[in-house]
Protein backbone atom coordinates (compact mmCIF):
# COMPACT_ATOMS: atom_id res chain seq x y z
CA UNK A 1 0.00 0.00 0.00
CA UNK A 2 1.24 3.78 -0.83
CA UNK A 3 2.37 5.85 2.29
CA UNK A 4 -0.33 8.83 1.98
CA UNK A 5 -1.41 11.39 4.16
CA UNK A 6 -4.93 11.18 5.15
CA UNK A 7 -7.16 14.19 4.91
CA UNK A 8 -10.51 12.61 6.85
CA UNK A 9 -9.29 9.60 9.30
CA UNK A 10 -11.95 9.53 11.46
CA UNK A 11 -16.00 9.86 10.15
CA UNK A 12 -15.97 13.26 12.34
CA UNK A 13 -19.48 14.95 11.44
CA UNK A 14 -21.30 11.79 9.82
CA UNK A 15 -22.47 11.29 13.14
CA UNK A 16 -26.66 11.76 13.68
CA UNK A 17 -26.41 13.79 17.23
CA UNK A 18 -30.24 15.30 17.34
CA UNK A 19 -32.91 12.79 18.27
CA UNK A 20 -34.81 12.05 14.98
CA UNK A 21 -38.90 11.31 15.14
CA UNK A 22 -39.99 8.78 13.35
CA UNK A 23 -43.41 6.55 13.53
CA UNK A 24 -42.80 3.00 11.66
CA UNK A 25 -45.63 2.21 9.14
CA UNK A 26 -44.87 -1.47 9.06
CA UNK A 27 -42.35 -3.25 10.44
CA UNK A 28 -39.29 -1.15 8.95
CA UNK A 29 -37.55 -0.39 12.01
CA UNK A 30 -37.48 -3.93 12.81
CA UNK A 31 -36.16 -4.99 9.60
CA UNK A 32 -34.06 -2.15 9.60
CA UNK A 33 -31.85 -3.09 13.05
CA UNK A 34 -32.36 -6.87 12.16
CA UNK A 35 -30.71 -6.79 9.32
CA UNK A 36 -27.84 -4.88 10.88
CA UNK A 37 -27.85 -7.43 13.43
CA UNK A 38 -27.29 -10.22 10.75
CA UNK A 39 -24.86 -8.01 8.41
CA UNK A 40 -27.67 -7.57 5.35
CA UNK A 41 -28.20 -4.64 3.65
CA UNK A 42 -31.66 -2.69 3.15
CA UNK A 43 -33.26 -1.09 -0.22
CA UNK A 44 -36.13 0.82 0.42
CA UNK A 45 -38.68 1.80 -2.14
CA UNK A 46 -41.51 4.41 -1.55
CA UNK A 47 -42.81 7.77 -3.20
CA UNK A 48 -41.27 11.45 -2.72
CA UNK A 49 -41.71 12.58 1.32
CA UNK A 50 -42.74 9.36 2.65
CA UNK A 51 -40.15 9.24 4.95
CA UNK A 52 -37.38 7.14 3.69
CA UNK A 53 -34.31 9.73 4.35
CA UNK A 54 -35.75 9.95 7.75
CA UNK A 55 -35.83 6.38 8.42
CA UNK A 56 -32.62 6.03 7.56
CA UNK A 57 -31.23 8.87 10.12
CA UNK A 58 -33.85 7.13 12.77
CA UNK A 59 -31.85 3.74 12.18
CA UNK A 60 -28.80 6.01 12.39
CA UNK A 61 -30.04 7.73 15.63
CA UNK A 62 -31.21 4.55 17.20
CA UNK A 63 -28.18 2.41 16.58
CA UNK A 64 -26.28 6.08 18.61
CA UNK A 65 -27.26 8.30 20.46
CA UNK A 66 -30.79 6.13 20.80
CA UNK A 67 -29.51 3.09 21.79
CA UNK A 68 -31.89 3.16 24.91
CA UNK A 69 -35.07 3.83 22.37
CA UNK A 70 -33.79 0.23 20.58
CA UNK A 71 -37.28 -1.71 20.60
CA UNK A 72 -37.48 -5.43 21.46
CA UNK A 73 -37.17 -7.58 17.65
CA UNK A 74 -39.62 -10.53 17.99
CA UNK A 75 -37.03 -12.49 17.78
CA UNK A 76 -34.82 -12.53 21.37
CA UNK A 77 -32.23 -14.19 18.86
CA UNK A 78 -31.48 -10.99 17.22
CA UNK A 79 -32.51 -8.63 19.53
CA UNK A 80 -29.09 -10.34 21.54
CA UNK A 81 -27.05 -10.63 18.18
CA UNK A 82 -28.00 -6.85 17.71
CA UNK A 83 -27.19 -5.15 21.17
CA UNK A 84 -23.81 -7.78 21.54
CA UNK A 85 -23.10 -6.06 17.96
CA UNK A 86 -23.29 -2.65 19.04
CA UNK A 87 -22.33 -2.79 22.67
CA UNK A 88 -18.40 -2.06 21.95
CA UNK A 89 -19.88 1.33 20.28
CA UNK A 90 -22.20 2.33 22.93
CA UNK A 91 -20.09 5.47 23.55
CA UNK A 92 -19.65 6.88 19.86
CA UNK A 93 -22.79 5.14 18.04
CA UNK A 94 -22.86 4.55 14.13
CA UNK A 95 -21.90 7.34 11.37
CA UNK A 96 -24.36 7.40 8.56
CA UNK A 97 -22.48 8.51 5.14
CA UNK A 98 -24.66 9.98 3.01
CA UNK A 99 -24.58 9.70 -0.71
CA UNK A 100 -27.05 11.32 -2.85
CA UNK A 101 -26.37 9.61 -6.08
CA UNK A 102 -26.14 11.13 -9.29
CA UNK A 103 -24.84 10.56 -12.98
CA UNK A 104 -21.69 12.21 -11.95
CA UNK A 105 -21.29 10.62 -9.15
CA UNK A 106 -18.12 8.22 -10.16
CA UNK A 107 -16.16 5.30 -8.18
CA UNK A 108 -13.62 7.52 -7.08
CA UNK A 109 -16.06 9.60 -4.84
CA UNK A 110 -16.98 6.11 -3.17
CA UNK A 111 -13.82 4.75 -2.81
CA UNK A 112 -11.62 7.73 -2.56
CA UNK A 113 -9.06 9.93 -3.96
CA UNK A 114 -5.84 12.03 -4.37
CA UNK A 115 -5.70 16.22 -3.63
CA UNK A 116 -3.21 18.03 -4.72
CA UNK A 117 0.71 17.19 -4.78
CA UNK A 118 1.46 15.83 -1.72
CA UNK A 119 0.14 12.76 -1.58
CA UNK A 120 -3.08 14.14 0.43
CA UNK A 121 -5.82 11.33 0.15
CA UNK A 122 -9.93 12.38 0.89
CA UNK A 123 -11.43 8.97 1.85
CA UNK A 124 -14.69 8.54 -0.22
CA UNK A 125 -17.86 7.23 1.93
CA UNK A 126 -17.73 3.45 1.12
CA UNK A 127 -14.24 3.36 2.35
CA UNK A 128 -14.86 5.50 5.60
CA UNK A 129 -17.44 3.10 5.72
CA UNK A 130 -15.30 -0.23 5.61
CA UNK A 131 -13.00 1.73 7.93
CA UNK A 132 -15.13 2.49 10.79
CA UNK A 133 -18.26 0.77 10.52
CA UNK A 134 -21.74 2.88 10.03
CA UNK A 135 -24.23 3.19 7.52
CA UNK A 136 -23.86 3.71 4.13
CA UNK A 137 -26.97 5.84 2.78
CA UNK A 138 -27.15 5.45 -0.74
CA UNK A 139 -29.96 8.15 -1.71
CA UNK A 140 -31.48 7.28 -5.46
CA UNK A 141 -29.07 4.93 -6.25
CA UNK A 142 -30.54 4.27 -9.78
CA UNK A 143 -29.43 7.97 -10.76
CA UNK A 144 -25.87 6.64 -10.54
CA UNK A 145 -24.04 4.78 -13.36
CA UNK A 146 -24.61 1.20 -13.10
CA UNK A 147 -20.75 0.64 -13.19
CA UNK A 148 -20.26 3.12 -10.60
CA UNK A 149 -22.42 1.15 -8.32
CA UNK A 150 -20.70 -1.95 -8.57
CA UNK A 151 -17.81 -0.41 -5.98
CA UNK A 152 -20.06 -0.64 -3.52
CA UNK A 153 -20.52 -5.13 -4.42
CA UNK A 154 -18.12 -6.18 -2.29
CA UNK A 155 -19.17 -4.21 0.66
CA UNK A 156 -22.53 -5.69 0.52
CA UNK A 157 -21.36 -9.69 0.68
CA UNK A 158 -19.81 -11.97 2.08
CA UNK A 159 -16.29 -9.89 1.46
CA UNK A 160 -17.08 -7.11 3.11
CA UNK A 161 -14.26 -5.09 1.05
CA UNK A 162 -13.96 -2.00 -0.58
CA UNK A 163 -11.14 -2.35 -3.66
CA UNK A 164 -8.96 0.72 -3.22
CA UNK A 165 -6.98 0.26 -6.53
CA UNK A 166 -5.30 3.60 -6.60
CA UNK A 167 -3.44 2.83 -3.20
CA UNK A 168 -2.79 -0.52 -4.28
CA UNK A 169 -4.81 -2.34 -1.33
CA UNK A 170 -8.32 -3.82 -0.27
CA UNK A 171 -9.64 -2.51 2.91
CA UNK A 172 -11.44 -5.41 4.96
CA UNK A 173 -14.55 -3.87 6.81
CA UNK A 174 -14.16 -5.50 10.68
CA UNK A 175 -16.87 -3.31 11.95
CA UNK A 176 -20.29 -3.66 12.03
CA UNK A 177 -21.66 -2.06 8.47
CA UNK A 178 -25.02 -1.88 6.63
CA UNK A 179 -25.95 -0.17 3.07
CA UNK A 180 -29.12 1.27 3.08
CA UNK A 181 -30.39 2.33 -0.81
CA UNK A 182 -33.32 4.75 -0.88
CA UNK A 183 -35.27 4.93 -4.08
CA UNK A 184 -38.72 6.21 -5.58
CA UNK A 185 -39.43 3.12 -8.49
CA UNK A 186 -42.68 5.49 -9.46
CA UNK A 187 -40.39 8.58 -9.87
CA UNK A 188 -37.55 6.27 -11.84
CA UNK A 189 -36.93 6.24 -15.61
CA UNK A 190 -37.41 2.95 -16.48
CA UNK A 191 -33.95 2.27 -17.92
CA UNK A 192 -32.60 3.25 -15.01
CA UNK A 193 -33.34 0.06 -13.16
CA UNK A 194 -30.50 -1.15 -10.87
CA UNK A 195 -28.69 -4.30 -12.41
CA UNK A 196 -30.25 -7.85 -11.19
CA UNK A 197 -26.39 -7.93 -9.24
CA UNK A 198 -26.71 -5.06 -7.36
CA UNK A 199 -30.54 -5.71 -6.31
CA UNK A 200 -30.12 -9.19 -5.20
CA UNK A 201 -27.58 -8.02 -2.54
CA UNK A 202 -30.56 -6.30 -1.01
CA UNK A 203 -33.76 -6.81 1.25
CA UNK A 204 -36.16 -4.70 -0.70
CA UNK A 205 -38.95 -3.17 1.12
CA UNK A 206 -41.46 -1.04 0.06
CA UNK A 207 -42.75 2.30 2.15
CA UNK A 208 -46.17 4.33 0.92
CA UNK A 209 -47.41 7.43 2.35
CA UNK A 210 -48.06 6.65 6.03
CA UNK A 211 -52.28 5.49 6.62
CA UNK A 212 -54.48 8.50 7.89
CA UNK A 213 -54.21 8.18 11.49
CA UNK A 214 -50.53 7.54 11.60
CA UNK A 215 -50.14 10.54 8.85
CA UNK A 216 -52.87 12.90 11.38
CA UNK A 217 -50.14 11.68 14.65
CA UNK A 218 -46.78 12.85 12.21
CA UNK A 219 -48.64 16.10 11.13
CA UNK A 220 -49.41 17.19 14.35
CA UNK A 221 -46.63 16.17 15.86
CA UNK A 222 -44.60 18.29 13.61
CA UNK A 223 -46.49 21.40 13.18
CA UNK A 224 -48.63 21.57 16.54
CA UNK A 225 -51.56 22.30 14.20
CA UNK A 226 -55.25 20.91 15.75
CA UNK A 227 -57.10 17.57 14.38
CA UNK A 228 -59.58 19.03 11.98
CA UNK A 229 -57.00 21.22 10.03
CA UNK A 230 -54.90 18.32 10.00
CA UNK A 231 -57.35 16.12 8.55
CA UNK A 232 -58.58 18.95 5.91
CA UNK A 233 -54.48 18.97 4.73
CA UNK A 234 -54.38 15.52 4.59
CA UNK A 235 -57.54 15.52 2.66
CA UNK A 236 -56.19 17.90 0.22
CA UNK A 237 -52.78 15.65 -0.35
CA UNK A 238 -54.87 12.51 -0.99
CA UNK A 239 -56.50 14.45 -4.14
CA UNK A 240 -53.34 15.53 -5.46
CA UNK A 241 -51.77 12.03 -4.49
CA UNK A 242 -54.57 10.12 -6.90
CA UNK A 243 -54.15 12.73 -9.42
CA UNK A 244 -50.60 11.72 -9.43
CA UNK A 245 -51.55 8.06 -9.11
CA UNK A 246 -54.55 8.16 -12.05
CA UNK A 247 -51.89 10.33 -14.57
CA UNK A 248 -49.51 7.33 -13.98
CA UNK A 249 -50.05 6.09 -17.50
CA UNK A 250 -49.00 9.67 -18.74
CA UNK A 251 -45.31 9.05 -16.35
CA UNK A 252 -43.16 9.30 -19.14
CA UNK A 253 -44.49 12.16 -21.33
CA UNK A 254 -45.83 14.32 -18.58
CA UNK A 255 -43.19 13.98 -15.90
CA UNK A 256 -44.52 16.59 -13.69
CA UNK A 257 -47.48 14.64 -12.88
CA UNK A 258 -45.76 11.88 -11.22
CA UNK A 259 -45.73 13.95 -7.88
CA UNK A 260 -48.52 14.04 -5.37
CA UNK A 261 -48.06 16.50 -2.12
CA UNK A 262 -45.49 14.98 -0.26
CA UNK A 263 -45.49 15.58 3.69
CA UNK A 264 -42.25 17.56 3.95
CA UNK A 265 -43.66 20.80 1.46
CA UNK A 266 -47.57 20.28 3.91
CA UNK A 267 -45.21 20.66 6.93
CA UNK A 268 -43.44 23.70 5.15
CA UNK A 269 -46.98 25.24 3.93
CA UNK A 270 -48.10 24.60 7.69
CA UNK A 271 -45.18 26.12 8.84
CA UNK A 272 -45.38 29.29 6.58
CA UNK A 273 -49.19 29.49 7.50
CA UNK A 274 -48.96 29.17 11.16
CA UNK A 275 -46.01 32.11 11.09
CA UNK A 276 -48.27 34.42 8.93
CA UNK A 277 -50.96 34.02 11.64
CA UNK A 278 -48.95 34.75 14.29
CA UNK A 279 -47.55 37.65 12.63
CA UNK A 280 -50.84 38.87 11.88
CA UNK A 281 -51.99 38.11 15.23
CA UNK A 282 -49.31 40.51 16.84
CA UNK A 283 -50.23 43.19 14.83
CA UNK A 284 -53.75 43.15 16.13
CA UNK A 285 -52.56 42.63 19.42
CA UNK A 286 -50.23 45.91 19.22
N1 LIG B 1 -43.18 7.95 9.17
C1 LIG B 1 -42.78 9.21 9.42
N2 LIG B 1 -42.50 9.60 10.68
C2 LIG B 1 -42.10 10.88 10.93
N3 LIG B 1 -41.98 11.82 10.00
C3 LIG B 1 -42.27 11.49 8.73
C4 LIG B 1 -42.68 10.17 8.37
N4 LIG B 1 -42.91 10.14 7.05
C5 LIG B 1 -42.64 11.36 6.59
N5 LIG B 1 -42.25 12.18 7.60
C6 LIG B 1 -41.88 13.59 7.49
O1 LIG B 1 -42.12 14.01 6.17
C7 LIG B 1 -41.04 14.80 5.67
C8 LIG B 1 -40.44 14.17 4.43
O2 LIG B 1 -39.74 12.99 4.79
P1 LIG B 1 -38.41 12.52 4.05
O3 LIG B 1 -37.59 13.65 3.58
O4 LIG B 1 -37.76 11.53 4.94
O5 LIG B 1 -39.06 11.77 2.79
P2 LIG B 1 -38.33 11.01 1.58
O6 LIG B 1 -39.11 9.77 1.36
O7 LIG B 1 -36.87 10.87 1.86
O8 LIG B 1 -38.57 12.01 0.37
P3 LIG B 1 -37.73 12.15 -0.99
O9 LIG B 1 -38.00 10.92 -1.79
O10 LIG B 1 -38.30 13.37 -1.61
O11 LIG B 1 -36.28 12.29 -0.62
C9 LIG B 1 -40.05 14.96 6.82
O12 LIG B 1 -40.30 16.18 7.47
C10 LIG B 1 -40.36 13.77 7.71
O13 LIG B 1 -40.03 14.03 9.03
MG1 LIG C 1 -35.14 11.57 0.87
Amino acid sequence: MRKINELNPTPEGYYVTEKIYYEPQKGEIELALSAFACGLHLAIDGPTGSGKSTFAKRIAYLLGKGYKEIPKLKSEKTTKLLLDKIEPYRETGFPLYLVSCNEDLAADDLIGREVGMNEDWLNGQALLGAKHGGIIYLDEPAEARKDTLVVIHPLADERATVSVPKLGYVEECKKPHMIIMTYNSMYQDPRKKFKPSTAQRFIHEYLGYPEESLELKIIKEKTGIDTNLAKRIIMIAKETRNLAEQRKANIIAFPDYRVGIEDKRLVDQIDAELERLQIEEGKKVA
